[in-house]
């Protein structure tokens, strides 16, 4: 615990760019965690998924419809699912014009192209797997990359990487083949329910309209893998008021779309 905590104050919670500063630049794009270092912030979210050939991809939809131009490359290729393209393929896309005219060019990163972007930024990453289902031996992959990468030494993993899923199946998957990892769960487990969770998941990470005060309290007072009490951090925060109100809470970090707005809302340290 840091010496706020142990005096009794409060610390302030972390501010995570969600899919990079993405209210600002094309999400899960090298712009969007570009962005979100510049405004000065050293964390960010992104979400992992895999091409037909295997190789891991950095996008939120299991389609590359809505951030991409592949309607257009590919029309014939409905529903043009992350899965049934390869990464050559993937690589010809445009996943900045629908943003902005600014970004037109950007592509869909790989996982080993973004790490070294975040390494190169020197900023931490909250990494999603994302339908884990549609992927099977995702998560082996995803610490294989990481490995490669050198994301799983020692400095990396002390600070500077999370691995979360709204899959606790994944989760657990994560911690069994990476014990070291710090790992986080999506979503919000009934309160009987934790201790199960602390066996395997360092945080509880909400959706933001489910918590109060009580709940956070209730996390905190079990103690996660790596032998500290185990953290919460809300999604998705875009709101300063509604920042500030979960800040009273007790939250340990707020993801959020514009880490700007977060941060100026919430009380200084
Ligand atoms: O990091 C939390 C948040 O990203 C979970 O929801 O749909 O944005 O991946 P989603
Ligand atoms: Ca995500």
């Amino acid at each position: 615990a840091s010496e706020a905590r142990a005096a009794g104050g409060r610390e302030r919670p972390l501010v995570v760019a969600h899919r990079g500063a993405s209210a600002y630049a094309p999400e899960n794009t090298l712009p969007a965690i570009d962005k979100a270092a510049a405004l000065g912030f050293r964390w960010v979210e992104n979400d992992v998924q895999r091409t037909k050939d295997g190789e891991l991809v950095v996008l939120h939809d299991d389609s590359l419809r809505r951030t991409t131009n592949v309607e257009q490359v590919f029309p014939d290729r409905a529903p043009w699912k992350v899965k049934d393209f390869t990464a050559a393929e993937i690589a010809r896309l445009d996943a900045g014009s629908w943003f902005s005219r600014a970004y037109a060019g950007t592509r869909v990163p790989t996982l080993d192209r973004y790490m070294r972007r975040v390494e190169h930024n020197h900023e931490n990453l909250l990494l999603e797997i994302k339908n884990p289902g549609l992927y099977p031996g995702i998560e082996r992959q995803t610490l294989k990359v990481l490995a490669k990468e050198g994301w799983l030494d020692h400095r990396h993993l002390a600070s500077r990487l999370i691995v979360q899923s709204f899959s606790a199946d994944s989760v657990r998957a994560v911690h069994a083949l990476a014990p070291r990892v710090r790992t986080a769960y999506l979503g919000r487990p009934a309160e009987g329910d934790l201790r199960r969770y602390a066996g395997f998941a360092d945080l509880i990470n909400p959706s933001h309209g489910t918590l109060s005060a009580k709940y956070v309290n209730a996390v905190h007072a079990f103690t996660g893998p790596h032998g500290k009490p185990m953290k919460v951090f809300a999604w998705t925060v875009d709101d300063a008021s509604r920042a500030r109100t979960l800040a009273g809470y007790g939250v340990d970090g707020i993801i959020t779309d514009k880490p700007d707005v977060v941060r100026a809302a919430l009380p200084a340290a």
